[in-house]
């Protein structure tokens, strides 16, 4: 028997093009898909830092006058990935950001960049690629929705479909003006196809139109299905419940080991964790802390943005020194929040350090040398950086909502087995009082009084990679493809 064929279609993939979490997950599921004998292989936009990165290219067909330009279908592999890319020069061939030009708007027309990758997975699924006839096309956010539209309305024999909601804030909104050259048929345009409040959401088609939705928590998969947290999208996604559900992340664990890392001062483990201090003196060096052994150091790793609640952690700022408290805050985002934590900075330098953009290895330091890793998020879908930050010894202290609330226990409740410190609802002050009631926590772990280096160790023990969770979507697919009698 041949084995199971999934096309997975992304519009990020790490370590080529990232601009958040989806490229870590798109870039490691189906290296984890592989380990339970899933051939996968990844559609992706040719930005030009894909088309560098791509190895053993291979022609696979022309795209002749495809939204607006001629276009090829390549196939290639980068590292363990195989990719098939689309490489559409007038649709991709910009650099920097893959979503927003230079002046920070989004490209005018991301509606064709992004529903020619759905058309790409739709040509793909219907069998263009000899040898590569996919069993499974599993479309990943708003960038991908249209696939499963444009796979049902072709009425012709296709692949299963699953679509993964990674945020159900960006859900690709367009005007209903572009539903013909958009290549949908005028009966799409109802409230039971993609339209949504008088335009076409990409977003609501994919979740519309896929044989099975999920995720990536199983409290985000709840939680979306309120009004608070469904964007204008519970109604259906309520609808759809019996399809719905939710996969946790897994993290890369070689590429985030401790025990092997380039990025960072001195490497360690669970047997050796005495080998973590070189990191932290290395962190405070680095953002122009005060070298400082005993500072309760919090460390910060995250887009800018509402969702990630840091403007509630800005209020908390002012009384850190005085409560013997650092923060390393590496982000990129809103100016105002730039803005906001680079004046904390200035006006305190030993005590809070910022550095505004997007730096790799300097994530790595952080999450090797900071004591604590804060996490305030509004909403949150699953959240990776807590993750990194359970491997690595740093203690989350995380928003109890979606993924955060699935993957660290809190201190207070779960007594031995305890990993971090949780708090809702999402406030300052309650943001404000787990910091508290982690920094007691950790300045009384110096008499031995305390629980600190216990959840440390449960955090780099917790397995936080892909093994386990890639064999959820192993089931899924199978349960779905058996469903279909195939
Ligand atoms: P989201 O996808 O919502 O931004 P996640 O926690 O799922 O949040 O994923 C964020 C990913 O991006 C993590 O791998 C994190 O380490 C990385 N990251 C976020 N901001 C930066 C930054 N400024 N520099 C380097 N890496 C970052
Ligand atoms: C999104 C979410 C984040 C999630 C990531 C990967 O960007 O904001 O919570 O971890 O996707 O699924």
């Amino acid at each position: 028997m041949s084995p199971m064929r999934v096309l997975s279609v992304t519009s990020e993939i790490y370590p080529t093009v990232k601009t958040g979490g989806l490229a870590d997950v798109a870039g490691a599921l189906p290296i984890a898909l592989k380990a339970e004998g899933i051939e996968v292989r990844s559609l992706v936009p040719g930005y030009p830092a894909v088309m560098k990165a791509l190895a053993e290219v291979s022609e696979i067909c022309s795209l002749p006058n495809f939204f607006g330009g001629n276009a090829r279908l390549v196939g290639g592999s980068h590292g363990e990935l195989d990719l098939f890319v689309l490489d559409a020069p007038h649709l991709y061939a910009r650099e920097g950001n893959p979503y927003v030009g230079a002046d920070g708007k989004d490209w005018p027309d991301n509606a064709f960049r992004f529903a020619a990758l759905a058309r790409a997975a739709f040509y793909i699924g219907l069998g263009t690629v000899p040898g590569f006839v996919p069993d499974v096309v599993h479309g990943h956010d708003w960038q991908a929705g249209l696939m499963p539209a444009y796979l049902l309305y072709s009425h012709q024999p296709h692949p299963v479909t699953v679509m993964t909601v990674h945020n159900m804030a960006f859900q690709g909104r367009f005007p209903r003006e572009l539903l013909g050259p958009l290549g949908l048929p005028p009966e799409s345009f109802s409230i039971y196809g993609v339209e949504y409040y008088g335009d076409i959401s990409f977003l609501k088609a994919g979740i519309q139109f896929a044989d099975r939705i999920t995720t990536v928590s199983p409290t985000y998969a709840i939680e979306i299905q309120s009004d608070d947290y469904g964007m204008g999208l519970a109604g259906l996604l309520r609808q759809r419940a019996s399809d719905l559900s939710g996969i946790l992340n897994g993290i890369d664990t070689a590429v985030w080991d401790p025990a092997n890392d380039a990025a960072i001062a001195s490497p360690y483990g669970v047997d050796c964790l005495e080998l973590r201090a070189p990191n932290k003196a290395a962190l405070q060096q680095r953002m122009g802390l005060r070298a400082s052994p005993d500072a309760f150091l919090l460390g910060v790793v995250s887009r800018l943005s509402w969702q990630k609640g840091l403007d509630l952690l800005l209020t908390c700022l002012p009384t850190f020194a005085s409560g013997g408290m650092q923060l390393a805050l590496l982000g990129d985002g809103d100016a105002d929040l730039r803005d906001g934590f680079s004046a904390a900075a200035a006006a305190d330098p030993g005590h809070i350090g910022v550095v505004t953009g997007y730096d790799e290895k300097l994530a790595h330091l952080i999450q090797a040398g900071c004591d604590a890793l804060v996490v305030p998020s509004r909403f949150e879908p699953c959240g990776l950086t807590q993750l990194c930050a359970l491997r690595y010894g740093a203690i989350p202290i995380v928003a109890g909502v979606g993924g955060l609330a699935d993957t660290v226990r809190d201190e207070s409740e779960a007594g031995s087995d305890a990993t971090g410190f949780t708090f809702s609802p999402v406030t300052a002050e309650n943001l404000d009082h787990a910091i508290r009631r982690a920094a007691a926590a950790f300045f009384a772990s110096r008499s031995n009084a305390s629980n600190w280096p216990r959840m440390q160790l449960n955090g780099m023990l917790t397995d936080v990679s892909w093994r386990h969770r890639a064999g959820r979507y192993a089931e899924l697919y199978r349960s779905l493809l058996a469903q279909r009698g195939g």
